[in-house]
């Protein structure tokens, strides 16, 4: 049986078609009730009174909670906080006192006995305040350097290599522009929901979660009390794009309130809250100066990155790192900088970081071809990183030049003429361009069990998730093949606390994490099945694999296993590459911009399932359209409140937006990174493609449009 790498259909499909998949905020709890929150309408001040008599009287409502009357919780601090959670600052104490930090904070919550009762007696909560000077623009804000703790996770303030500002200073040819994007939500379909249930001093929490031992872990803390106390379930994430790696206030707000009446509560967070109860992608600005040879040989590189965080915890990116690693150049210096913003705090969305940090400088490059008269592939060609000079290690493997060559090849890039405004179509003006893809490949420990049945069934679990790339899928396909059963008679299992350990399912990891957990686990299980036979072998035929569990009278053979990564890290750095190319068609009466095309190729490693692959990548070029072109948070600056904070305003693409789009796999396996060979595919997905849209609207108008969205209005003016 070969399972792997074949286009095998989801496993979870039909269960999510058809309803049967229970999400966060579906689980049917006997005396159930509902929790809604009163969100602050200032950015900064502080709570003079709330008035609850008229809450508290409306239909259904069981109490009313403010900082008043709900209790203090321990929040005990971490020895070491998750990366998922900022390094710096202390996350957002609910309901402990009156003050307020920016808009949309829960200052009080409604518990009724319907979800419609909670939400209108919210509306009736009348809070008075008296409002501060709250910072809402970036402009406003002082740049500072990143806390010494965030420092250290590998986002220096500053870093690189040789000397930057002089081999800039003395380049014959440069490079300095500004960019920007905006500040970007997850906009996921599930909204974030939480219900809890105590039990005694037992805690059950039903969340949406990419990181369920996180959530025991964060909320132990928070209540003060043991982990194996808490049981958390998550079995299907509706989209998260890491939304949901953190523990978000919403959780502790839900087990505060079931504690406070004494009976499970659901707390659905509405869409308007998403907006300021998760995080988003930081907006940022940045800054690149390239010099180069005449012959275009890079001589020096500097990237300045400001983002935006909240006043309460410093969320800091990976930004500052893809431009001292993507190319070789040896003068490299990068800047990375905050701004303290009275907001909601940023979280990781897809590709954090990594994403934002490779459109300026993929923009930059575009610039740097066009200024030396090369085609932005051959620029790219001839300065071609052979190794991670960041971390001055070989890459364990690299397929970027194929992934150039077949997505080139495939995209016809050959017919681009190179003149700017040269293309039309009829009245379109038809524009080619073209980014690199990369994000770096990690792997953390995580751990398995395995469970043979008498009927010749299998079950795998341990506690990882699935947001939507295709976990539940992906592992059976792995399990199946490693322990020589049909597809049918393996489930996996995953979201449950009481499950072996997983890392966190976001950064790509999980394939490479997880996947090698499992292939252990089923060895182990191969092994004990080998113990049992002995000389006979383990039988192939399923069947004939029940007769030996029967033969010794077990009902189940079990086993645990971990996976970890081992000394490769410290001598190969590991990363996933890519190329992408896009077609624009722009209409110059309107500034309206089409995309007909995408086309990338990556070497993402081994495929485990071309299909569901396919599916992730070409998911992440409708973000990149989004990006590119339509996503912003409309920020009031006067409000300090995202306007647009609702799916019909927050603009994403739809379908009529989305036209043609192919995936392409280099093929290829890298078995030093883990023993699947897989890279991971998520987040690069969504790495290059806003940047090979803006450079393609370059090459169709003529207007470097720096700053992200490239909307109607910006491409006429
Ligand atoms: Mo991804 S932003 O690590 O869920």
């Amino acid at each position: 049986m070969n399972y792997v790498g074949q286009p095998v259909s989801r496993v979870d499909g039909p269960a999510k078609v058809t309803g049967q998949a229970t999400y966060a905020a579906e689980f049917n709890l006997k005396n159930l009730a509902y929790a809604a929150l009163v969100p602050s309408t200032i950015a900064k001040g502080w709570i003079l009174g709330i008035d609850t008599a008229e809450a508290e009287r409306a239909a259904g409502v069981i109490a009313v909670i403010t900082h008043e009357n709900a209790p203090r919780l321990a929040y005990k601090g971490l020895e070491t906080r998750p990366l998922v959670d900022p390094q710096a600052g202390e996350q957002l104490h609910v309901l402990e006192g009156p003050e307020v930090r920016f808009d949309g904070q829960p200052v009080a919550m409604v518990v009724a006995e319907t979800q419609e009762q909670a939400r209108s007696a919210a509306t009736l909560v009348r809070v008075r305040y008296t409002p501060g000077q709250a910072i809402t623009r970036m402009d406003e804000a002082e740049a500072e350097p990143p806390d010494p703790a965030v420092q250290k996770l590998g986002r220096p303030e500053e870093a690189g290599r040789g000397d930057a500002e002089g081999a800039f200073a003395a380049a014959p040819v440069q490079v300095d522009i500004a960019c920007s994007h905006e500040r970007e939500y997850h906009n996921a379909i599930e909204p974030h929901a939480t219900i809890a249930e105590w039990d005694g001093d037992t805690l059950r929490l039903y969340d949406k979660s990419q990181w369920v031992d996180n959530v025991r872990m964060e909320i132990a803390h928070v209540f003060g009390m043991a982990e194996d106390k808490i049981h958390v379930i998550s079995p299907f994430v509706g989209g998260a794009f890491g939304s949901a790696l953190r523990t978000w206030p919403q959780v502790t707000l839900a087990a505060l309130a079931a504690k406070m009446v004494q009976r499970p509560v659901k707390l659905e967070l509405m869409r308007r809250q998403l907006y300021s109860s998760i995080g988003f992608r930081p907006r940022t600005l940045q800054r690149v100066r390239l010099g180069a040879e005449r012959d275009g040989t890079l001589a020096a590189i500097i990237q300045d990155v400001v983002a935006e965080t909240s006043t309460y915890e410093e969320y800091a990116e990976i930004t500052a790192e893809p431009p001292r690693v993507v190319y070789t150049c040896p003068n490299v210096l990068t800047r990375y900088h905050l701004k303290k913003l009275n907001s909601n705090t940023p979280c990781a969305m897809r590709a954090p970081g990594t994403v934002s940090g490779m459109m300026a400088h993929e923009m930059a490059m575009d610039e740097l071809a066009e200024a030396l008269g090369m085609d932005p592939i051959a620029l790219r060609l001839h300065n071609h990183a052979e190794r991670d000079q960041d971390k001055n290690l070989p890459w364990s493997s690299k397929k970027l030049r194929e992934c150039y060559a077949m997505a080139a090849e495939r995209f016809g890039w050959s017919r681009r003429d190179p003149a700017v405004g040269s293309m039309r179509q009829g009245m379109l003006q038809v524009g080619m361009g073209m980014a690199t893809a990369y994000y770096a490949s990690h792997r953390s420990p995580s751990s398995a069990q395995a469970v043979l049945y008498a009927n010749g069934t299998a079950v795998v679990r341990t506690a990882a998730s699935d947001m939507g790339p295709g976990t539940y899928t992906a592992m059976t396909q792995l399990a199946a093949d490693a322990l020589g059963l049909p597809l049918e008679m393996v489930d996996f299992e995953l979201g449950d606390t009481d499950m072996p350990k997983a890392p966190v399912h976001g950064g790509s990891i999980t394939l490479a994490s997880v996947g090698n957990a499992v292939l252990a686990v089923c060895e182990a299980l191969r092994g004990k099945l080998q113990a049992l036979a002995g000389a006979d072998g383990v039988p192939k035929d399923p069947q004939a694999l029940i007769g030996l569990l029967q033969k010794h009278g077990l009902a189940q053979l079990k086993a645990e296993a971990d996976a970890r990564p081992g000394d490769e890290t410290k001598t190969y750095s590991s990363a996933a590459f890519g190329a992408v190319f896009a077609e624009v068609h722009v209409d110059p009466m309107f500034g309206t911009v089409r995309v007909p095309r995408i086309i990338g190729a990556y070497d993402v490693g081994k495929v485990v399932n071309p299909k569901i692959a396919r599916s992730q990548c070409i998911g992440g070029m409708v973000g990149g359209v989004g990006m590119a072109l339509l996503e912003q948070a409309e920020w009031d600056m006067r409000l300090g409140r995202t306007m647009n904070a609702n799916l019909a305003e927050y603009l994403v693409p739809v379908n009529a937006d989305v036209q043609e789009l192919e995936a392409l796999f280099v093929p290829g396996e890298d078995t030093i990174f883990n023993p699947i060979g897989s890279k991971g595919v998520a987040e690069i997905a969504l790495v290059g493609v806003a940047p090979a849209i803006a450079n393609a609207i370059y090459h169709a108008t003529g207007k470097r449009m720096r700053a992200l969205p490239i909307t109607p209005e910006k491409l006429l003016g």
